[in-house]
């Protein structure tokens, strides 16, 4: 049986409740964000994680790595579930990743979300979206989007036909493998003039104004589906939390949600303890860095200075500017739920530069399982961490690759090929790690020599 799942405002001093067949982009009394809630004690879950065994043949809802566990997400009735073979990952040792980090041998784990069908983590949560979607009967769906999300929307409209697929994406802003993936799906491609802060806020406006279902990460349906990223890591290592889980963070959803599985599992008591979260900015777009080492915001229980962050945004001038694309966002969406999850894991927020950035990414593709820039901000965050000791070299760490090598192309060859294309954008001269392609000429005694001394 499901257990009675309703919309629940984060703010303890408003923390107002809705049907789960109402549609809200916050709470509508009060404008904080809306969880997910579950009436637990109807819920018929094991006693230990590690008990929710699955026969991943069993079906389609089975094979899906997101509804696998659909006791820890029963807010959709059985059968009713959307997937489009969503969450089939890959969670893996990295030893080449532990020894560049610091960590000791067979420490170091890749939680690989490029396997998904689109390329990201994001059709875990697009999974979620859909499910309630078509519960409301939605009819057409948007997102702003700095490309994963849009492609993820567009695979899922296209493949399910529950809705149409409408898309802003800022101007000049997208990695091409991204754009390539929302106009060949179908989706309604909006090139709004400035960058994803500015196609974010205006995408809340449209949805609101036209009636259109909004799958951003404000969506708390989506944010379900994305705790089930933490249950295959958890899964991966037989029910045990490892010590650690970083990830990048952008509009902080992901973060969001993995620090409410995590606090959802350690009060059900299918774990005994939670790991630490490390959310990693790039330097340049480091808005939660900033707001939690700097400015000194916590969730406090939920009664986080609201009037000081309204101030903090206000008074924020600067433009978000990465070659980690995916997360070039300097108004996080989900930042309370952020803070929340940093509360419940003893967490951390870090930067890192993108010259350091591209050379996890370069190490990581050494492992043979390619990620986006975003996603190695987390090896390269994971890196920062161990050097300052807040990372034992002892510790176990599971580290979220979000999205594909795929995505973002020109990002990968402009490192190796030292051609200097990343130089004028993003003022990256050089990396540590190049592997470029090697001129020869169509001679086959030089290219034999070639050949050899690359041996
Ligand atoms: N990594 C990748 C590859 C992403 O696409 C994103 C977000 C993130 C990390 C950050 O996750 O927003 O949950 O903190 N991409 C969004 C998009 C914003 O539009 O595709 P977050």
């Amino acid at each position: 049986m499901n257990a009675p799942a309703f919309q629940k405002c984060i703010n303890p001093d408003c923390g107002k409740t809705y049907d789960i067949a109402e549609v809200h982009p916050g709470c509508p009394a009060c404008g904080e964000l809306l969880d997910v809630a579950y009436d637990w004690d109807k819920a018929e879950l094991p006693k230990r994680f590690a008990d929710l065994r699955v026969d991943k043949t069993a079906g389609p809802l089975d094979y899906s790595g997101v509804w696998r566990f659909r006791k820890l997400l029963p807010f959709a009735k059985e059968g009713t579930q959307v997937t489009i073979g969503e969450g089939r990952t890959l969670f893996r040792a990295a030893p080449k990743v532990a020894e560049y980090v610091g960590l000791k041998p067979g420490r170091l784990y890749l939680q690989y979300e490029g396997m998904n069908p689109s390329g990201s983590f994001k059709d875990n949560g697009m999974a979620g979206a859909f499910t309630h979607a078509k519960l409301v009967g939605a009819k057409v769906a948007a997102c702003a989007s700095t490309g994963n999300t849009s492609a993820s929307l567009a695979a899922f409209a296209s493949a399910t036909g529950i809705m149409e697929a409408v898309v802003f994406i800022g101007s000049g802003k997208i990695a091409m493998g991204k754009l390539s993936q929302a106009l060949e799906y179908g989706a309604r491609t909006f090139e709004i003039e400035g960058d994803f802060d500015d196609a974010m806020a205006r995408v809340l406006e449209v949805s609101a104004r036209a009636g259109i279902y909004l799958v951003n990460s404000v969506n708390p349906f989506r944010l379900e589906g994305q705790k089930t990223i933490m249950y295959r890591i958890l899964a991966g290592l037989g029910g045990e939390p490892p010590d650690w889980v970083v990830c990048p963070g952008g509009n902080l959803g992901n973060s969001s949600s993995f620090g409410k599985a995590f606090g959802e599992l350690k009060d059900l008591g299918l774990i005994d303890r939670v790991p630490r979260l490390a959310v990693i900015n790039a330097t340049g777009a480091r808005t939660l860095s900033r707001v939690v080492n700097e400015e000194g915001f916590r969730w406090n229980g939920g009664r986080y200075d609201r009037p000081r962050m309204d101030a903090f945004f206000r008074d924020l001038k600067d433009k978000a500017h990465t070659i980690a694309s995916a997360i070039e966002i300097n108004r996080p969406v989900n930042l309370s739920k952020c803070l929340r999850a940093l509360d419940i894991t003893d967490g951390v927020a870090r930067d890192c530069p993108d010259t350091d950035i591209l050379d996890a990414k370069a190490v990581v593709g050494t492992e043979g399982v390619g990620c986006e820039p975003a996603s190695a901000a987390s090896v390269a965050g994971l890196k920062k961490l161990v050097e300052e000791g807040v990372v034992d070299r002892d510790a176990r760490v599971a580290c979220v690759l979000t999205g594909h090598l795929l995505k973002a192309p020109e990002a990968t060859i402009g490192y190796h090929a030292q051609d200097g294309s990343l130089e004028e954008k993003y003022g990256i001269t050089d990396g540590r790690f190049p592997n470029g392609p090697v001129p020869v000429p169509n001679d086959i005694d030089r290219i034999l020599d070639a050949v050899k001394e690359n041996d």
